[in-house]
């Protein structure tokens, strides 16, 4: 670190105290939730309406399978929706929907709760009943809220697909879910145009690639033509006959929710298996003390897709648990113009903003000058997610977007943590720039080194996390297996994140990213393994290997050294490889994962067991010194790569 960003993070933000004596979040969570853990959660769990209430809060007799409030009964769907109307708010707003400059839409929450109880009832009626899964590719639109509450309500399962995965990555999902529904849409709009979304299902479930599914509801949004099959249904049409009486049945706390695909460090990505009860606790206790809802009055504004972790918890269930008004924005941050979300706050008023860092710095990149135009007071709650933020970002975020007066929180969660973990309280906690701080009340975490002994403050280790909590993963959709081997054998008996972390002299932690072969690009999840096995799969490519190099922009971005095969070097070296293998990707996964550079090498560096040594490519990749190469096989390997780069065969 710099002196001047270590001079950034060394600086204290206390709460004012008139922030203080409003929070919603008071330090007194703390001690309850020390005195007693357990007790602490099943209050939490009450703020919830349970048709058949709870006894017994946690049973770990069987870990690491845990089960929370497991005697209690509950849906999910009537706790997001019918409950606020019953209690006199249903002409509270839910959702504010932005699409494209002009194309708005507002849904109180009697408005959504008819419209959810209707898509129940298209559901029920093609045969979807509780514990079978639904497979939900769409952009961000109110029909995807929509959707997955109506899936929630009836007991079925959702597998959300963020709308930027491949038909290839849509297949292996439907297929590893057995989905047996599709809800996509003709397309959504990016950046001004349509782009079409029901393709890629058509060529996901092409001949006969997916026998598991049964029906396709398609949502009319472009109005583009396209393709039609005798299994595709108008989602307006099944929408305009279905009735809009349904009444919630009760489902156990350990009901499935939903399956979120993410990547892992072997190659198919795992399908994250969240429940009912403790879920929807944690996503409602975290969402209002966290972001210090004040559900009357906030507008609430979450940037992320539900396509990913933090749309679930944050965009559907934790705001709508907590009766909140929410913007959905459907476009991109620079579309039509580089101030739209500026312009997206003024318009409705937003009070609580939750977004990722390597959003804020591509806005630090374009200069002030841009969110300078426009009226962000009514700003008061800023939150980060996704990565860690740098104390310069974390500034420039508290003092260009939030006027120097509101507090920032620094969420740290995960996909299989299902609900934020590590964050300050922003009415309790003295901030720090760039450090995640402490775990919220109710949680227990510790930085261990290899041997399980805590590390000392100042020193890096590993992140984890020491008892249960409620919103926890309970497994790997069919691969219970792979749940224990992935989480829980690192350390006996303790749940290990796959993060690093140090602690400072304050207690306080600081995440130091994925000591796994995760990369972080752009907040999102990538997996070496799954990008190095898209590469080869392709004709040209003998072996990949793939590093997360250092990006200014988007933390990390994706690096892959390939070794061509012999009877194809020709061919390749005659065609843009470069261009060629980064398409690949792109089509096999989704461009999320297309590599920023693909880099044609002759031997990779291995150990003498023949592991790939990442480490030393990504010193090429950051155009670094190479390290220690004393464990390599053959030591020389460095020299040719290096050589072979500097003699301008980059590509
Ligand atoms: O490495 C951590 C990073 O994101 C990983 C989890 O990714 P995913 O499951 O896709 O969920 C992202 C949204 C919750 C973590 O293992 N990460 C997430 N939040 C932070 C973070 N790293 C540092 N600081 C954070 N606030």
């Amino acid at each position: 670190m710099s002196n001047q960003a270590d001079a950034v993070s060394s600086r204290r933000y206390p709460p004012t105290s008139e922030f203080a004596s409003q929070a919603t979040g008071q330090a007194s969570l703390y001690e309850e939730a020390k005195a007693d853990r357990l007790s602490f959660w099943a209050d939490q769990a009450n703020q919830l309406e349970w048709h058949k209430p709870f006894t017994k809060t946690l049973d770990w007799s069987n870990a690491p399978f845990a089960q929370w409030f497991t005697d209690g009964e509950l849906n999910v769907a009537y706790n997001c929706l019918d409950r606020h109307v019953l209690a006199g708010n249903g002409d509270r707003i839910a959702l504010l929907f932005e699409g494209e400059p002009g194309d708005t839409d507002t849904y109180t929450y009697r408005v959504l709760t008819t419209a959810v109880k209707k898509a129940a009832n298209v559901m029920t009626d093609l045969g979807i009943s509780a514990g079978d899964r639904v497979a939900i590719y769409l952009p961000m639109i109110p029909e995807a809220i929509i959707s997955m509450l109506a899936v929630a309500r009836i007991g079925a399962i959702h597998s959300v697909i963020f709308g930027g995965f491949s038909a290839e990555a849509l297949h292996t999902r439907i297929n590893d879910a057995k989905a047996s529904l599709v809800i996509t849409a003709d397309g959504g709009y990016r950046k001004g145009k349509a782009s079409a979304l029901k393709p890629a299902v058509d060529d996901a479930l092409a001949g006969g690639h997916c026998p598991s599914v049964e029906n396709v509801l398609v949502v009319k949004r472009t109005g583009e033509a396209i393709g039609w099959n005798a299994h595709d249904i108008w989602w307006h049409d099944a929408m305009a006959a279905a009735s809009d009486e349904h009444t919630a049945e009760a489902f156990p706390a350990e009901q499935p929710l939903f399956i979120l695909y993410t990547s892992g460090t072997t190659g198919t990505p795992k399908g994250i298996l969240h429940t009912s009860g403790g879920y929807l606790t944690q996503a409602a206790y975290t969402h209002r003390n966290v972001f210090d809802l004040k559900p009357e009055t906030d507008v609430y504004w979450c940037t992320a897709d539900v396509g990913w972790i933090t749309g679930h918890s944050y965009v559907a269930y934790g705001p709508l648990a907590n009766g909140a008004t929410q913007v959905l924005y459907e476009g991109t941050p620079d579309a039509p113009h580089a101030g739209r979300w500026w312009e997206v706050i003024e318009k409705y008023g937003v009070t609580i903003l939750y977004t990722a860092p390597t959003a804020i710095r591509s806005f630090m990149k374009t200069g002030r000058e841009i969110p300078d135009q426009f009226n962000l007071s009514s700003l008061r709650v800023l939150g980060s997610v996704g990565e860690p933020i740098n104390p310069e970002a974390w500034v420039w975020y508290r003092d260009v977007i939030g006027g120097g007066k509101c507090p920032i929180v620094d969420t740290w969660w995960q996909t299989e943590t299902g609900a934020i973990m590590i964050s300050p309280l922003p009415g309790v906690t003295s901030l720090k720039p760039g450090s995640a701080q402490i775990p919220l009340p109710g949680i227990t975490m510790a930085v261990l080194d290899d041997d399980a002994k805590p590390v000392q403050d100042g020193a890096a280790g590993y992140l984890t996390i020491t008892e249960p909590w409620p919103s926890m993963l309970r497994g790997i959709w069919g691969n219970p297996d792979r749940y224990i081997e992935a989480y829980w054998s690192r350390f006996e008996g303790i749940y290990f994140a796959g993060d690093g972390a140090k602690l400072d002299e304050d207690g306080d932690l600081w995440v130091l990213g994925r000591v796994d072969d995760v990369m972080n690009v752009s907040g999102h999840r990538l997996s070496t393994a799954e990008i190095e096995s898209a590469l080869v799969g392709h004709p040209w490519v003998a072996e990949a290997a793939v590093v997360g190099a250092s990006d200014e922009l988007t933390g990390q971005a994706v690096v892959a050294f390939v070794i061509l095969r012999h009877s194809h070097v020709a061919e390749a070296e005659a065609g843009d490889v470069n261009k060629v293998l980064r398409d690949h990707v792109s089509k096999e996964i989704g461009a999320i994962a297309r590599p920023r550079q693909v880099m044609v090498v002759s031997e990779l560096p291995k150990t003498r067991s023949g592991k790939i040594m990442r480490r030393l490519l990504r010193d090429v990749a950051e155009n670094r010194e190479i390290g220690d190469v004393t464990t390599l096989a053959d030591s020389s390997v460095m020299n040719l790569i290096s050589s072979k780069l500097a003699s301008g065969a980059k590509d």
